[in-house]
């Protein structure tokens, strides 16, 4: 099945956060990120997790640490996952949700973990100031140059672009990629 990452950075340095933080405030891009993952399986890291807003409480969340005594929020729609390799024969969709460590290893964990669409958004402003280790997306976007192509057009919105990408030489559902063109869209 189809495995989608989803991220938004900042435009030349690829960062996608401070700390445990996203360093900018555009709710239409995170917005569309919600209407992009919602209601389909999502995988995370702890610490992204930890930075998910209530209304996630209510989707199906993977949660990827090395603690399998971790408590989730909602252990009906929560799992937590010591092993990454498990999603190698992952039977369903899955929208890869950051944060850099977790796209990392997706991105470079062979053919039955890279994703087979890159949800590429990019943040033209400027960054907030805040406290705390800038996390950037380079290697993952070194990779993405290399083995994906661009498909379709770019969308401009609140100082973000953003364009998909498909994995060369990959048959994509047409469903998957149908459903978020219109979640890019409709706002
Ligand atoms: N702009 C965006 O699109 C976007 C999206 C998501 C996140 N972010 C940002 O990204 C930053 C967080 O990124 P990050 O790289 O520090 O953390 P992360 O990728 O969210 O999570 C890393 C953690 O996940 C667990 N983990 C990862 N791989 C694992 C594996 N193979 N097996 C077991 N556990 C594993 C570990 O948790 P334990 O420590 O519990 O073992 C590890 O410390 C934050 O600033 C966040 O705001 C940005």
């Amino acid at each position: 099945m189809t495995k989608v990452a989803v991220w938004c950075r900042h435009e030349g340095d690829n960062i996608i956060g401070i700390g445990q933080n996203i360093p900018w405030n555009v709710p239409s891009d995170f917005k569309k990120f919600a209407r992009i993952v919602s209601g389909h399986n999502i995988v995370v890291g702890r610490p992204t997790y930890e930075t998910l807003p209530p209304k996630f409480d209510k989707e199906k969340i993977f949660v990827l640490t090395s603690n399998p005594e971790y408590e989730v929020k909602n252990p009906k729609l929560h799992q937590v996952i010591t092993n990454l390799k498990m999603f190698k024969d992952f039977a369903e969709d899955l929208y890869i949700s950051g944060g850099a460590g977790v796209y990392q290893q997706f991105m470079e964990g062979g053919s039955k973990l890279i994703p087979e669409v890159i949800v590429d958004c990019i943040y033209h402003g400027e960054l907030q100031q805040i406290e705390g280790k800038p996390v950037d997306i380079s290697p993952c976007i070194e990779i993405m140059h290399k083995k994906y192509l661009q498909v379709g057009t770019e969308y401009e919105e609140d100082n973000v672009t953003t364009r998909i990408f498909i994995r060369k030489g990959e048959f994509v559902d047409q469903s998957v990629l149908k459903n978020i063109i219109e979640c890019i869209i409709h706002h």
